[in-house]
């Protein structure tokens, strides 16, 4: 089997997709029609080629005004089930995926209106699919600590649907501090965290993560590597990071894909995974951000499975269903 098929066929788990982040230009002109909402756009070649971003920030602005056609339950349904067929075809047996409840909530839709919709949705893909998987809500870390608070608060009906909190959006500028207080009561409510941290941001924002938000994962983290100190405590930890190629390249955090360096943590003995962000955005779900990493590093199968491998140990599943999930992957593996 030539390389590329085997990364086709690999079990594959995902840990970090922005369930908006999902939301395809035929979607979005769908969804606008279906509103009635009127897009800065005329088509979706036009959309398409708005998708040229200098850094995080470029994207966020796109991205969120992209979410603004989701309105109805129905929206988020098909918005989930839409990213649950590619995960079908991409051999994702687990996702664990994020909402940003303030994006919407900002702009007047209800809270339940949006995890309702997504969660429907995940357990259809459960059932008729057989695809697992858990729902992870983050806050926008541009906005302030109190709006953090109350969607905390909304989100308490929901714990039996809500694993996890995590801290998205702009990195620069908004430090893990801001939400130390935030994080604290969301471990009070037995929510477990993750964090971005180190994606465009400094090292010191993988450090406070860790110690003032105690996460359980980083998102991204790749800036790691600016501190020997810090990939020592990580490798010796384990502590995942949920590594998202295409995104890092698109958002200029590497300015080539042959110059990203999760083969080289991974060598290092971090617990690193492979995951798409938002594929909508950057141009590939999972199967395609493992072959943007094929096609510009000198990778070994064996470490293409490694990276399931890790997902599988950093995922939020009970131990019982890590097992089942190590042993379809090594059914693959042989
Ligand atoms: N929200 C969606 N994608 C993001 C990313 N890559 N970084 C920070 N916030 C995000
Ligand atoms: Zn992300």
């Amino acid at each position: 089997m030539n390389q590329t098929t085997y990364i086709q066929q690999l079990p594959k788990v995902e840990l970090h997709l922005h369930i908006e982040g999902s939301l395809e230009p035929e979607m979005m002109f769908a969804l606008a029609r279906r509103n009635k909402i009127s897009l800065p756009f005329t088509s979706t070649e036009e959309v398409k080629s708005a998708y040229e971003f200098n850094d995080l920030q470029s994207f966020l602005d796109i991205y969120y005004q992209g979410a603004n056609v989701l309105t109805h339950e129905i929206d988020f349904y098909d918005l989930t089930w839409a990213y649950l067929l590619r995960c079908q075809q991409d051999n994702v047996l687990h996702t664990e995926i994020f909402f940003d409840p303030q994006t919407h909530t900002e702009r007047g839709i209800a809270f339940d209106t949006v995890i309702n919709g997504i969660h429907k949705a995940l357990e259809d893909g459960r059932e008729k699919l057989g695809i697992t998987s858990c729902i992870i809500m983050c806050f926008l870390r541009h906005l302030d600590e109190e709006s953090a608070f109350l969607t905390l608060e909304q989100a308490l009906p929901h714990k039996d649907k809500i694993i996890g909190v995590g801290l998205d959006s702009s990195e620069l500028g908004h430090p893990p501090e801001k939400f130390a207080r935030v994080f604290t009561k969301a471990h009070q409510e037995g929510f477990l965290a993750v964090a971005h941290a180190g994606e465009e941001g400094p090292v010191s924002n993988i450090y406070d993560s860790l110690e003032l938000l105690k996460v359980h994962r980083i998102d991204h983290g790749v800036r790691c590597a600016d501190d020997s100190s810090l990939v020592a405590q990580l490798a010796q930890s384990r502590m995942p990071l949920t590594v998202c190629p295409l995104s890092n390249t698109k958002l200029k955090v590497f300015a080539q894909m042959r110059d990203h360096n999760l083969v080289e943590l991974l060598r290092q003995g971090l617990c690193v995974t492979i995951n798409s962000d938002d594929p909508a955005y950057f141009g590939g779900y999972m199967t395609d951000n493992f072959l943007a990493i094929a096609q510009s590093h000198d990778v070994t199968n064996e470490e293409l499975a490694q990276f399931t491998r890790n997902a599988i140990e950093a995922s939020f599943i009970s131990e019982e269903e890590k097992t089942q999930l190590m042993e379809k992957l090594n059914v693959f593996t042989g």
